[in-house]
């Protein structure tokens, strides 16, 4: 692909199920003009989530639905390359919600600097960003953790998980995660220290496995999954037990009204409390969680990592792998370099 040129993705039709490759395009546009206050941005990393597979069924959520034959929008890092705004510079680096497309035209207060000094510019969009974010509110605000508690993480090894695993473990918990490989328990075990790690794709009773790896029962179960992983974790909820609610990524390709045990009666005589929250509730709160989580990448205390594809035109087989588990940490597309 020419860079000269605006290469963007298209969602060309909504996905029956699990997305394919034959719901996307690629077009090439000319490279868009900024106006006043406008600043135009060339594409260094764009992120996928799982997310966005909600935008793409044509309903309404929390957040409006991707339109049909329109360029693909998420999280972005960028580099100012034109300024008409004198808040930025020519150089700068930024984040912003924009398109998957190598240039992108921006109002200035639609994006904010990234400071590079603080740490790699990739952790704008993981750690430091929107999934740091969620990882830090979720468990420390709704999970709230105490020393020697049981947490159990599914989706571990993803850019919540492998945060919230490490948040806990800081808290003086006990941690066990679910994942889907045995590079991934591995990496959870020997290079995250968690406690214990089950591979829930090659378990042949999660249930069996969830008791022995957690004798004491579960305290919190920060719950990125849902379907059967969840509904064996919660059979084992204690007194008090506090259950975030993250994500279901298992359901999202779901075709049907997906239908589990009834949790009531176990969440009544456990006085449990399940709580859904979504990372945008806690803006006002950003300030505080980035602070805190940049202190402790910088002690050593939390480690993170990236899952890298290149090239714009493979960003769609990025998400995709994010339903066949090909991340380990947060799963980004690097764009073109800095
Ligand atoms: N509430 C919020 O504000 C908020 C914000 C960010 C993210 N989220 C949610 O948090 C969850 C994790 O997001 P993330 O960005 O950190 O993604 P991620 O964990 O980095 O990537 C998704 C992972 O999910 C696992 N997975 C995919 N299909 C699965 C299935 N059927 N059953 C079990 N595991 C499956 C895969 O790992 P395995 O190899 O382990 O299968 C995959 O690597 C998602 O559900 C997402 O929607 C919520």
């Amino acid at each position: 692909m020419n860079e000269a040129t605006n290469n963007q993705i298209l969602l060309t039709s909504r996905p029956v199920g699990t997305p394919t490759s034959n719901n996307f395009a690629i077009i090439t546009s000319s490279i868009p003009q900024p106006n006043d206050n406008q600043l135009l941005i060339r594409t260094l990393y764009l992120s996928v989530d799982p997310y966005m597979r909600g935008r793409m069924n044509n309903q309404e959520s929390y957040i409006p639905p991707f339109q049909l034959n329109e360029v693909l929008t998420g999280g972005v890092i960028g580099e100012v390359i034109e300024t008409k705004s004198s808040d930025f510079q020519v150089g700068d680096v930024v984040l912003g919600h924009l398109g998957w497309q190598n240039y992108s035209v921006a109002d200035a207060n639609q994006v904010k600097k990234i400071d590079a000094d603080l740490a790699p510019i990739t952790t704008a969009l993981g750690v430091l960003g929107m999934p740091g974010m969620t990882a830090y509110f979720g468990l420390l605000d709704i999970g709230q953790p105490q020393e020697g508690e049981t947490v159990v993480i599914s989706g571990a090894a993803g850019a919540v998980g492998m945060l919230v695993g490490q948040l806990a473990k800081m808290k003086g918990a006990r941690v066990v995660g679910i994942a889907g490989s045995d590079e991934k328990i591995r990496y959870l075990i020997e290079e995250l220290g968690f406690d214990t790690a089950i591979n829930y794709k090659t378990t042949s009773n999660i249930q069996l496995e969830l008791a022995k790896a957690c004798p004491n029962g579960v305290d919190i179960y920060f719950d990125n999954v849902g379907g059967t992983i969840s509904d064996a974790v919660l059979s084992l909820i204690t007194q008090g037990a506090r259950i975030p609610i993250c994500g279901q990524i298992s359901l999202y390709n779901s075709e049907k009204q997906d239908v589990g045990p009834r949790i009531q009666v176990q969440l009544l005589r456990k006085m449990a409390t399940m709580k859904g929250f979504l990372v945008g509730q806690y803006t006002d709160r950003y300030e505080e969680g980035m602070t805190q989580m940049a202190q402790w990448i910088k002690e050593g205390k939390i480690k993170y990592s990236e899952n890298i594809v290149e090239g714009l035109e493979n960003a769609p087989k990025a998400f995709l792998g994010l339903f066949s588990g090909d991340n380990t940490g947060k799963q980004l597309v690097k764009v073109a370099d800095c």
